[in-house]
């Protein structure tokens, strides 16, 4: 046990500390900040900062689904890795998450991440790569069979996606149009039903779930028609591989990836065949 080591539960208050944490780790991003804020608004209950001595070190959250909870953000310092710090504060997590009743857990692991997860019992079921458009192809139009959503339209959205995604999103759904107005699509068949959705972040597309290919290119066509705060990303899945396949066609290239590891959880949850894009790592 490292010295002088314990856990405090962490709130939206905490997010400027999280994103030091994270940037020391990971590096700078320009639009973390604000989506640590929207996760720990959406779920201020399940983050946990490690401390030592007083001073945060290391931080892991989890998003409920319903269904099951997503792990994520979990990150020690650099300066203080290796040394039993990140490991001790997964445990804790769990052990609260438990406690909680929240048995059923998911979440997506780096090269790091993954030996800690394995030794808690976590087994792999997929995985997710990152692809980047380095210089976006511009569409002006929107096909006809998309329409941008509205606020009205998130309960049938949450509907949409349940048996897809295999657990309720309809909160971050809706955090999502908040903090992205305008930047959300919907596809539709000649009867009107909806075929797929896309949410537009500052650069990253998704999250993106789609029936078939073709609703998931004209929901992609859309996105490229709006302006970027860098260059487009979009986090593609191994078990959809029409997904990796759209992305090449239009110009993505595949960058760095994760498992997918669960616990708890008898069979992969939802038809991960029709999603096209995660919201991010950190929340599936
Ligand atoms: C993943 C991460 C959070 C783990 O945190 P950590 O504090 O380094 O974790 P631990 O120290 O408990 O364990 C990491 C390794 O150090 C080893 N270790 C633990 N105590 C040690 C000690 N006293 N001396 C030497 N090695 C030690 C562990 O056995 C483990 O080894 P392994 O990976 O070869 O199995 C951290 O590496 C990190 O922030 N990485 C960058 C961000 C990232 O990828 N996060 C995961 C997102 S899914």
């Amino acid at each position: 046990m490292v010295e002088g080591l314990s856990f405090r539960p962490a709130s939206v208050e905490d997010a400027d500390t999280i994103d030091g944490i994270a940037t020391s780790a990971f590096g700078p991003s320009e639009h973390r900040l604000s989506e640590i804020r929207r996760y720990l608004t959406l779920e201020p209950n399940y983050w946990l900062l490690a401390t030592i001595q007083g001073d945060p070190v290391g931080v892991v959250g989890a998003t409920d689904y319903g269904s099951f909870a997503y792990l994520g953000m979990m990150t020690v310092r650099r300066e203080f890795q290796r040394k039993g710090t990140g490991g001790a504060l997964f445990r804790r997590e769990l052990e609260w998450l438990e406690e909680l009743g929240l048995h059923r857990l998911r979440l997506d692991a780096t090269e790091d991440g993954f030996p800690v997860y394995s030794r808690a019992g976590f087994e792999v079921f997929d995985e997710a790569v990152m692809f980047e458009l380095s210089e976006p192809l511009v569409f002006g139009d929107i096909p006809d069979d998309v329409r941008v959503l509205k606020e009205e339209d998130l309960g049938i959205l949450a509907e949409f996606d349940r048996p897809v995604f295999g657990g309720d999103r309809k909160q971050l759904f809706c955090a999502l149009l908040q903090d992205f107005p305008g930047r959300a699509f919907a596809s539709h068949d000649t009867s009107g039903d909806m075929t797929g959705f896309l949410f537009v972040q500052h650069k990253r597309i998704g999250p993106w779930v789609a029936q078939s290919p073709d609703d998931a290119e004209a929901l992609l066509r859309s996105a490229l028609a709006l302006p970027f705060r860098g260059s487009p990303v979009a986090v593609a899945l191994g078990l959809n591989p029409s997904s990796g396949e759209l992305l090449d066609r239009f110009g993505f290239k595949p960058g760095r990836g994760s498992r997918h590891m669960q616990r708890g959880i008898p069979s992969i949850p939802g038809d991960r065949t029709c999603i096209y894009g995660q919201t991010s790592f950190a929340v599936g």
